[in-house]
């Protein structure tokens, strides 16, 4: 985003709010805001306009390992929310090879259709999520006796005709997920079977086919640990300068943002998002969520409460400041559907909603903060009570 200063208010919001989780207040009696506001009273009713506000649509991957049927298709309250509180949606794993592509010969759409057909029905934008990726693809790919030639055949088909039935649908292409080393060395050549068995060429080549198949959608780079500038980070500006040089249609880098309150806040969030949107492309947030440590059958202290509002909070800001980071997206807003305590033992609480939606000062804290940026604080009083 860009063009106003953000200042975080948390300080004072959190202080009225750390109560939770408790239900939501009812607005007090003397509360004058006119009818019907509090229906608005959503994220993506305060983002400025323009300004994408999304959530992964939870389902396939770890859930289903749960003992809870399928998230979006089923849980009719949590399906009205992803409808009213977010503008941009991102299949969780509805959209990865092992979801979509279960057999060689097998495309598996339904649960991708029924993201895009929501999102249209309620005017938001998606982000699709992911076409080159070393995890989570089928074991007929990754166990397969194939030739370099048909493996190049097999990632052109797959991504023009996953892309190709999308196309115009889809506003933001995870085209390459990933392909770094976490110490920034170099691309992933031994766990990435596209690097492995068809070299780093193959990059540009799943950038040029995706653009082919849709050529409105902006094809992104998505990555972890790359929030701040360092080696990792500093690799992919490199590599993106690379292929922008030879003409590969990269329009994007993102910031996936899986952060926890036992380490520091990312240095440098923003100019990091600045020298990659220096470098002409779009920026975003793809996969916010901060997890934190709290023992067996415990609740956070508002200490960790306040600190992961905080975190949320400036990823937001660095975000908005930067013109042309226009999407910031939440990877879960409910804690009972996050894959965090499935991946990260005894971490958990990591999204801005408890089990029963109830908010978190993280919530209210991002609504704030979006809020201020559109100037659609009606008045004084409103965003700071009954969050
Ligand atoms: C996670 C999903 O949330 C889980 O449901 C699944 O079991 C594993 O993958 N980086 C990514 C996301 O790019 O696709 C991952 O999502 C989280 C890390």
């Amino acid at each position: 985003m860009k063009r106003f200063s953000t200042t975080l208010l948390a300080a004072s919001l959190l202080t009225g709010v750390l109560a939770a989780p408790a239900a939501v207040a009812a607005p007090p009696a003397d509360d004058t805001r006119p009818p019907g506001l509090a229906k608005k009273d959503t994220l993506r009713w305060f983002a400025p306009e323009d300004f994408a506000i999304g959530t992964a649509v939870a389902g396939g991957g770890h859930h289903l390992d749960q003992p809870y049927p399928d998230p979006f298709p089923n849980d009719l309250e949590y399906r009205e929310l992803v409808g009213t509180e977010f503008s941009s949606l991102s299949p969780e794993n509805q959209a990865k090879w092992e979801f979509i592509h279960p057999q060689e010969d097998v495309y598996n759409f339904g649960p991708m259709d029924e993201i895009v057909e929501f999102a249209e029905e309620h005017g938001q934008v998606v982000r699709g999520h992911t076409l080159l990726w070393h995890s989570q693809n089928p074991a007929w790919l990754e166990e397969g006796d194939y030739t370099a030639d048909e493996l190049r055949e097999i990632l052109r088909e797959h991504i023009q005709t996953v892309v190709g039935r999308y196309a115009g649908r889809i506003q933001q292409w995870d085209v390459a997920n990933e392909v770094m080393l976490d110490n920034g060395s170099g691309l992933r050549t031994t766990d990435n079977i596209w690097i492995r068995k068809l070299g780093p060429g193959i990059i540009a080549d799943a950038f040029r086919w995706a653009h082919e198949a849709d050529p409105e959608a902006l094809l992104f780079f998505n990555d972890y640990g790359v929030e701040s500038i360092g080696p990792k980070s500093n690799a992919y500006y490199e590599l993106v300068q690379d292929l922008l040089a030879d003409g590969v249609p990269v329009h994007g880098f993102s910031f996936q943002g899986h952060l926890s309150t036992q380490y520091g806040f990312p240095g440098g969030v923003e100019e990091n998002l600045q020298r990659f949107a220096d470098l002409g492309l779009d920026t975003a947030i793809t996969e916010l969520d901060v997890r934190m440590v709290v023992p067996q059958g415990q609740q956070p202290t508002e200490a960790q409460l306040a600190q992961q509002a905080d975190y949320y909070t400036r990823m937001l800001d660095a975000c908005l400041a930067v013109e042309g980071c226009d999407s910031f997206t939440l990877w879960g807003f409910v804690d009972k559907y996050s894959w965090v305590p499935v991946f990260f033992p005894n971490q958990g609480f990591a999204t801005v909603m408890y089990d029963d939606f109830t908010r978190k000062p993280a919530y209210c804290a991002l609504q704030e903060t979006l809020a201020e940026a559109s100037g659609k604080i009606k008045h004084p009083a409103f965003a700071l009570r009954d969050c």
